[in-house]
């Protein structure tokens, strides 16, 4: 099939070059002009693991090409998908702008039957909404609107991808289902399900998921801060839990907070969502407080540690991104506690294996960017990890003793072991743990 995707970020361009790869041919547009620049010239703006291979296949044998012209990007096109941006608006409900807009100039220059589809997350109705907008200036019998949210996970994008656990899709259009079957095919045969369902339960679906997840991480936050005070461990809680096939193992960790591109602005989307319709939707709210409390945690204990006086002090961070393999620093907890801990007047010093170049971007000369973790290391007073990465899970911990000024690790992740830590002598602080 010939397929656009309008927005290439990490969902247009995931989706794009996963299309591709099932032998399709895909035009991606983007108004970025220096991104499709890159993405033309054979060069990745973002980081995800397994993309630049069928992204670099894919473009060699020229199913995959990127430009910024909208109409030569849909000439053609049997599918039109929409990976276009959500933010949240001042009231904290999705911004629709993005996708409207682009609803509006597709009116104008399709000339031909076509099936557009929301990959975004979107808010209950938006279907209707950009139907509405086509609607306009095409005649009904040109377009169908299909809802297809997206449940790829950064950093397992490609993975999850090319072999979803569900793909879920929203039309009440036979001709469109088809045309959307036909093309997800070749990405179920193990037999995970396609599940067809009206457009406004499909949108419906993607808010319940990450709110559900949310739900749960808040949840275990909530239970760690009180095994801190009750003398549990979380770690143990956690297993006791999880093996509980009602409960499940996934998603019970416990930490600094949940961040990243998607969650936090779900959460709050749905919440708006509920509001609008006079329904309260309590869980939300209590889920958001916990969250951003859980995201000053770490600072919080670090500035007590040191008597509220960081003036003097220098921290190594470990971690920037808002999770391990994507150097995605949207709303990452590491930005709370580099704004807390600054605010303070201490010195960082900080370290990320694919975040640098973002984070950067944000303090410029305010941080010292550390070429390795030992470089953060060296004479400081103490280590805070914000993000698991692999690279963080067994360091040399007498070199760590020996560079440290004074040994002690603030650990939001809850990486190394308990009694490890004590029997090296470090003074550490975990999530949840005695
Ligand atoms: N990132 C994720 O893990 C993830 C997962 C599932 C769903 N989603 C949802 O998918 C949507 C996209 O998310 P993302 O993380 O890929 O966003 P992103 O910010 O990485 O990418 C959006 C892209 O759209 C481009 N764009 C903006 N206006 C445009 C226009 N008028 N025409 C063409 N391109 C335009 C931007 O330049 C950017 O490249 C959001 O609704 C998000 O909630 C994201």
């Amino acid at each position: 099939m010939n397929i656009s995707v309008i927005g290439t970020g990490y969902v247009g361009l995931v989706s794009g070059t996963c299309f591709a790869e099932t032998g399709n041919v895909v035009h991606c547009v983007d108004v970025d002009a220096k991104k499709v620049e890159r993405l033309k010239n054979g060069d990745i703006p973002i980081y995800e693991p397994g993309l630049e291979v069928i992204y670099s296949r894919n473009l060699a044998q020229g199913r995959l090409k990127f430009t910024t012209d909208l109409k030569e990007g849909i000439k053609d096109a049997e599918i039109i998908f929409l990976a276009l941006p959500t933010p949240p608006g001042e009231d904290g409900s999705a911004d629709l702008s993005y996708i409207l807009n682009v609803a509006d100039e597709l009116s104008k220059i399709i000339s031909s039957y076509v099936v557009i589809v929301d990959k975004s997350t979107v808010p209950v109705g938006t279907s209707k909404k950009v139907t509405e907008v086509l609607a306009k200036n095409l005649d009904s019998s040109l377009f169908d609107v299909v809802s297809n949210p997206e449940f790829l996970r950064e950093g397992v994008a490609v993975q999850d991808f090319l072999k979803p656990e569900r793909v879920v899709i929203g039309s009440t259009s036979d001709k469109a289902l088809q045309k959307m079957k036909r093309l997800y095919e070749p990405f179920v045969r193990q037999g995970n399900p396609i599940i067809c369902m009206d457009e406004e339960s499909a949108e419906m679906t993607k808010y319940a998921a990450n709110s559900f997840l949310a739900t749960k991480i808040s949840f275990m936050n909530e239970i760690a801060n009180l095994c801190e005070r009750l003398g549990a461990n979380v770690d143990l809680v956690r297993k006791g839990m999880g093996t509980d096939s009602r409960i499940g193992k996934r998603f019970l960790f416990p930490g600094v907070g949940y961040g990243g591109s998607c969650f936090p602005k779900d959460v709050q989307a749905l919440s708006k969502t509920a509001s609008e319709y006079d329904y309260n939707f309590q869980i939300l709210e209590a889920v958001m407080d916990v969250n951003a409390k859980q995201k000053e945690i770490l600072a919080q204990k670090i500035s007590s540690h040191f008597n509220q006086n960081l003036t003097d002090k220098t921290i190594a961070i470990w971690g920037l991104a808002f999770k391990p393999n994507t150097d995605d620093i949207r709303e990452a907890p590491a930005l709370n506690t580099i704004d807390a801990l600054l605010k303070k007047g201490a010195k960082l010093k900080v370290y990320d294996p694919e975040a640098m170049d973002n984070i950067e971007r944000i303090y410029g000369d305010k941080l010292y960017y550390a070429k390795d973790p030992y470089d953060t290391i060296h004479e400081a007073d103490a280590l805070a990890i914000l993000t698991e990465w692999n690279v963080f899970r067994t360091p040399d911990l007498q070199l760590l003793k020996t560079k440290m000024h004074e040994a002690v690790i603030f650990d939001g992740r809850n990486v190394f072991d308990v009694e490890e830590m004590k029997n090296l002598g470090f003074q550490y602080f975990s999530i949840g743990r005695p």
